[in-house]
């Protein structure tokens, strides 16, 4: 039975890869600093079924202060989610906190994972490493010229992963995520406020104009690639897109449509460093990994929504 650690556990994608690879038969150790990104109970929540495993072990801490060796020990593989995520909150201050935890904390950890002689690791990188250029689908070789702070420290920890795979035989591989959506989404993500907004009943703030274009993943899809990158993930970097686009508008229509409820939109400012369009090529995944998105947008959606309805009673219980 394999042994994976997996940073960034309680979090959204992380608690969901957590829950894949329990039911996998794997033994898990998660580690997760709750970080105030969102509430706590949130985060307990999205672990309240891996707790009932036998085979599911939380550290609470913060990668950089653990003993990593320790939690290191008979491990087989690293998923390496931790990390602050946003783009938007990342410019001015806020980089700081990017710097730490997504270029420090993946450096220590690599780190160990060469000292330990872990044979495979995994870090969850972002399309924000592309930048602006989204008019046409990007492959793994595009430019790398990211249009936000966010972006330039997903860049970094992706250099390190290449920089100890070089000059220390760690065998790292880096998975591009492309905005990722479903149950237990970030509450500050597009699909959350809106769907939040619909069952509450008031407008959404949409930046810009609403033309800007994501290359959605729904979150299963990314767990799978990322299960299939921890068994044979070779090294290198793989796009993982969802091959649906749509709009932000198109965003606030397919909830719309799953609510059945109006949903007013009020036009802001637009966001700096938010891209004008992603659109992942994701065919080095589907050769390499046997990577095929499933999950359509609006049954995404609604998987979503009836998420956030039985959420908004919990988090009142
Ligand atoms: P999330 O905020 O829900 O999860 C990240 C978790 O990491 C949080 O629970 C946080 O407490 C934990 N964490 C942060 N710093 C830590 C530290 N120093 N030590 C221990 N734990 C720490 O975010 P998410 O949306 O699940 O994203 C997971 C990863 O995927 C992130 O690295 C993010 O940059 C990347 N990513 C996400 C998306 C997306 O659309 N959600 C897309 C591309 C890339
Ligand atoms: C998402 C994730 O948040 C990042 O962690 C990730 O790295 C990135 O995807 C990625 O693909 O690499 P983003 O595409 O900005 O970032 O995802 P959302 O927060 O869902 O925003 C989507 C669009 O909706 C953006 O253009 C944003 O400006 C817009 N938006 C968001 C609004 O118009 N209103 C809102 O209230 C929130």
């Amino acid at each position: 039975m394999a042994r994976i650690l997996v940073t960034g556990a309680a979090g959204f994608i992380g608690s969901h890869l957590v829950d894949r690879l329990l039911a996998e038969g794997c033994e898990v150790v998660g580690v997760d600093a709750f970080t105030r990104y969102y509430p706590r109970e949130r985060k307990l929540r999205n672990l309240s079924s891996a707790a009932e495993s036998g085979r599911f072990r939380l550290v609470e801490g913060d990668l950089l202060e653990l003993d990593l060796g320790l939690l290191l020990r008979g491990v087989e593989a690293v998923a390496h989610l931790a990390g602050e995520p946003g783009v938007r909150s990342s410019w001015g201050a806020g980089f700081e906190v990017y710097l730490r935890r997504n270029v420090l904390c993946t450096e220590r950890l690599l780190e160990a994972v060469w000292r330990a002689g872990t044979p495979r690791f995994v870090l969850a990188s972002s399309s924000s490493v592309y930048g602006p250029d989204g008019g046409r689908p990007v492959a793994e070789d595009h430019p790398l010229r990211p249009a936000s702070p966010y972006g330039l420290s997903k860049l970094s920890a992706e250099e390190l992963v290449r920089l100890y795979a070089r000059e220390r035989g760690v065998r790292g591989t880096v998975l591009r995520y492309f905005t990722v959506y479903g149950p237990r989404q970030r509450p500050e993500m597009a699909l959350s406020r809106f769907i939040a907004a619909a069952h509450a009943g008031r407008p959404v703030e949409v930046f810009g104009d609403g033309g800007q274009v994501r290359d959605m993943t729904y979150v299963s899809d990314a767990v799978e690639a990322t299960v299939a990158a921890l068994e044979r993930g070779a090294g290198g970097a793989y796009n993982v897109g969802g091959g649906v686009r749509v709009s932000v508008r198109g965003m606030l229509e397919a909830v719309r449509e799953v609510t059945g409820r109006p949903v007013e939109a009020v036009y802001g400012e637009a966001a700096a460093g938010d891209v004008r369009s992603t659109w992942a090529d994701s065919r080095r995944a589907e050769r390499e990994l046997g990577y095929r998105p499933r999950v359509g947008l609006l049954e995404g959606v609604a998987a979503q929504a009836e998420w956030a309805a039985r959420e908004a009673l919990a988090a009142t219980a």
